[in-house]
């Protein structure tokens, strides 16, 4: 087994960058995340990957600022996106079209269309109605569309149940029984290039064997359709690694052995590969600063109440999930028991229960790990809380990459009623 490397802040700094001294010069809470380790993430995958004829298409929804996105493109990565907004995001940031694969069980005719017309290089189709759908607008455009089907592997990743995917019970994908009735009446479907295959199981997945058995899967799909005389140019392996939310716990993968079992699985195919990931590359990237705004002692425990809350980082009210923190106190403090919590109305607004830290007060700035990935694209102004600013950290040096929203932003669109209109 090789060594995972993780990325985690030393305390206080991240890319060279002093995190108290950022606090001083923008609100609370704020996004950062370091280029550094970003690159960093992505070289790495791309070295593990070299002799294959492998494409990184960067799974938008876990991080879809611009800022990253073009980081992103900087380094040859394309973009694996869901719906029209992330497409709008992806070429905004600099993501050309002819690398971005567009998948999601809910693509409109709409988003179907712009999608077509924007030329993006491939749609991972998820079921029939679908595949009609991209043809009848393919053919109405007059041109080729190209598709993957992605196939549902009956695969158990092991992982959260709200991140699972590739059950059959899941709504993702298509059974192999009915992909292979597609590849058969593909006749049937002019306008759609039927040319690769997809899967993916799952997200925060922290086992080889998951990866293994979806693999073997689609190896096994893919040698059927070869022997038929079916061409498949590529083969897209989803995202899902795993990172490490909680140090010295959290064992994830290691790039060299997720890769290796890649090579394996997939020998003997010489096509197009495609990984999706997307978790792995900015998660441990990126961090949430926060400041406490109270400590309250409870009747029963201590509450750390931060200026961050649920609206920002949905991770542990929506699936239990553990981040580590760190206050950015330099002097050493006794450690001490708190229920950390943001500041919205709901007890789910929790960001960890009976958590060991330094003690902390007022004014106080704590740092949440691993935050880069589904924390501010998942972000919402729940309590009318406007979003939080996100900056990018690069050596040393700050930008900007989100101005922290303004109320009248938060505000835009909202109008009293100015006219009723009969029904
Ligand atoms: N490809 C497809 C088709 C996906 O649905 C996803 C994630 C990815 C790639 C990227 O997976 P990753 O490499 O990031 O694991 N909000 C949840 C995660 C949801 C993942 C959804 N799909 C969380 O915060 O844990």
């Amino acid at each position: 087994m090789t060594i995972y490397q993780s990325f985690l802040p030393a305390a206080g700094t991240l890319d060279g960058v002093d995190l108290p001294t950022l606090a001083a010069h923008l609100p609370t809470p704020f996004y950062a995340y370091s280029a550094s380790a970003i690159r960093n993430r992505v070289t790495q995958l791309q070295q593990a990957l070299k002799g294959l004829d492998a494409r990184l298409c960067f799974a938008v929804k876990a991080n879809s600022n611009i800022g990253v996105l073009n980081l992103m493109a900087g380094l040859g990565v394309g973009a694996d996106i869901v719906s029209l907004g992330e497409l709008r995001r992806a070429q905004r940031a600099g993501i050309a079209a002819s690398r971005i694969v567009f998948s999601g069980v809910g693509k409109t005719e709409e988003e179907i269309a712009a999608a077509l017309v924007a030329g993006v290089w491939r749609f991972n189709l998820e079921s029939a109605d679908e595949l009609a759908l991209l043809q009848a607008v393919a053919r109405r455009q007059g041109v080729i569309a190209r598709a993957a089907v992605r196939v549902n592997p009956d695969v158990d990743a092991r992982t959260h149940a709200k991140i699972s995917t590739g059950k059959a019970e899941n709504k993702f994908g298509v059974g192999f029984d009915e992909a292979r009735i597609w590849f058969d009446d593909a006749a049937r479907y002019p306008n759609v290039r039927l040319d690769g295959l997809h899967a993916h199981i799952g997200s925060q997945i922290l086992e080889l064997a998951p990866f293994e058995e979806a693999l073997g899967r689609l190896a096994t799909f893919w040698r059927e359709l070869r022997d038929d005389g079916h061409i498949i140019e590529s083969i897209d392996v989803g995202g899902g690694l795993g990172v490490c939310y909680r140090a010295g716990t959290d064992r994830p993968l290691a790039v060299a052995d997720y890769v290796a079992a890649i090579r394996r699985g997939l020998e003997g195919y010489r096509g197009r590969i495609v990984l999706e990931p997307g978790r792995h590359l900015v998660a441990e990237a990126g961090v949430l600063v926060t400041r406490v705004i109270r400590v309250k002692h409870g009747q029963e425990r201590d509450f750390l109440v931060l200026d961050a809350a649920m609206n920002d980082l949905m991770r542990p009210a929506l699936y239990d999930a553990w981040h580590d923190m760190h206050p950015l106190h330099a002097e050493p403090r006794p450690l001490q028991r708190y229920d950390v919590v943001g500041p919205v109305c709901e007890t789910g607004d929790t960001f960890a229960r009976d958590r060991q830290l330094p003690r902390c007060e007022a004014g106080d700035l704590l740092l949440i790990a691993g935050a880069g990935a589904y924390g501010a694209s998942m972000g919402s102004n729940y309590n009318s809380r406007p979003l939080p600013a996100e900056v990018l950290l690069d050596g040393g040096r700050y930008a900007v990459v989100r101005r922290r929203q303004s109320f009248e932003q938060m505000l835009a669109g909202e109008q009293l009623p100015q006219a009723w209109h009969a029904a």
